[in-house]
């Protein structure tokens, strides 16, 4: 069971980065933990602030792992390419986020990306990851 992680823009200053909203843990952190959980996944992890690399991302990893937990940021409310990126590839996509987007402002109501996604996940914290893995091995099983 192959799962890959991907962490769109701002997300590498998770720890530091509004921690009333995002917490105080870093990913490092919280990825540590994540795979000591699940011992027999095999996790991949990719943060990027720039969403080609991101789409190239998907494009990589999107025929090969068993499913991709996206938390694509702000892309998340913008991104069309991304959206594209998601449905050209077989493995699912499950859409993430650790704040819960619809209690803040209207412009993250939105999700341009979630059309695309097999489910969405927000507003757990960093638990929406783990929420998400549980997800695919559901499904996957
Ligand atoms: C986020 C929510 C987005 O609106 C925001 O731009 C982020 C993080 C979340 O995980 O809560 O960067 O995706």
């Amino acid at each position: 069971m192959k799962i890959q992680i991907i962490n769109g823009p701002n997300l590498n200053l998770l720890g530091v980065r509004e921690p009333t909203i995002y917490g105080s843990g870093t990913f490092t952190e919280f990825f540590e933990t994540l795979k000591s959980k699940y011992p027999t996944v095999e996790f991949e992890y990719f943060q990027s602030n720039t969403e080609g690399c991101l789409i190239d991302k998907i494009h990589e990893v999107g025929f090969d792992c068993d499913g991709i937990v996206l938390n694509a940021g702000a892309y998340t409310h913008t991104s069309v390419a991304l959206l594209d990126a998601i449905k050209a590839v077989t493995a699912p996509v499950i859409e993430v986020h650790i704040s819960n987007v619809h209690c803040r402002e209207e412009f993250r109501h939105h999700s341009m990306i979630s059309s695309g996604c097999k489910g969405v996940i927000c507003g757990f914290g960093l638990d929406s990851y783990r929420l998400a893995v549980e997800a695919i091995l559901n499904f996957r099983q």
